[in-house]
């Protein structure tokens, strides 16, 4: 059987576990890279902790941006379970227009901050070891305009996330099934 058709407990069709996984994994891994670029914020410019910790930021940040197109690669090459039944048109198009935001969101912040990182002379030292040499020129401007991108779209995540959990919960409460498709230990 194919592993996204999988019947739950519920015999409404699952994520298969691959999905499951990489949902929780990339979950818990960006509310870390949140946290730790807020931390990085309240660091004074200047001093080396802030070099060590933004370093470590940059280099957490882009092996999850890898491990988010590896997520989006198994999702267009598996698909989406055929979608719990009667459920309202608004719900459908509500969830579809999210997911593909939350996409969109987990791609374009690794993308704007390795490419901010690129305008500037510090470039990215990977793990505070080997420094990976910015390909753009020192280029204050550029930096700023990427860098404001940056920070204005982790808003748009923090945003986004919330009416999703908030969306999940009410899916919990109501017992409808939607739940238990990402938490396969709620079915
Ligand atoms: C999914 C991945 C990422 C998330 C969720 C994320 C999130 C954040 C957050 C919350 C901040 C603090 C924003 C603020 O000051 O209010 C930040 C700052 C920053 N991030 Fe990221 N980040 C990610 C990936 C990256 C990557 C891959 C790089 C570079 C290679 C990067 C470079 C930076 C830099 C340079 C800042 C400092 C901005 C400043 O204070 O001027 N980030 N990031
Ligand atoms: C940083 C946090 C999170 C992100 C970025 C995120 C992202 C996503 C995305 C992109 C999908 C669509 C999956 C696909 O079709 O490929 C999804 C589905 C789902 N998520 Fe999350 N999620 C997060 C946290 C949570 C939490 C905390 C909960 C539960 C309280 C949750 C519950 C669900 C459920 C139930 C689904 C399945 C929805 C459906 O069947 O249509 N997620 N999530």
């Amino acid at each position: 059987m194919h592993p996204a058709s999988a019947a739950s407990p519920s015999h409404a069709p699952a994520y298969d576990r691959m999905a499951v996984a990489l949902h929780w994994i990339v979950a818990l891994a960006l509310v870390g890279q949140v946290l730790l670029g807020w931390y990085v914020h309240e660091i004074p410019r200047g001093t080396p902790a802030r070099g060590w910790w933004i370093n470590l930021h940059k280099s957490t940040g882009l092996l999850l941006g890898l491990l988010v197109l590896f997520r989006l690669g198994w999702r267009l090459r598996q698909g989406a379970p055929a979608r719990v039944t009667g459920l309202p048109a608004w719900q459908r198009y509500a969830a579809g227009a999210s997911h593909a935001l939350l996409y969109a969101c987990m791609l374009a912040l690794p993308l704007t901050g390795y490419l901010a990182s690129n305008f500037s002379r510090h470039g990215i030292k990977f793990f505070n070891t080997a420094l990976l040499p910015p390909w753009g020129a020192d280029d204050k401007a550029v930096y700023a305009a990427l860098n404001g991108a940056h920070v204005a779209l982790t808003w748009v995540l923090v945003a986004l996330v919330a009416l999703h959990v908030l969306a999940a919960l009410t899916h919990l409460v109501r017992r409808d099934g939607v739940f238990a498709r990402m938490v396969p230990a709620a079915g």
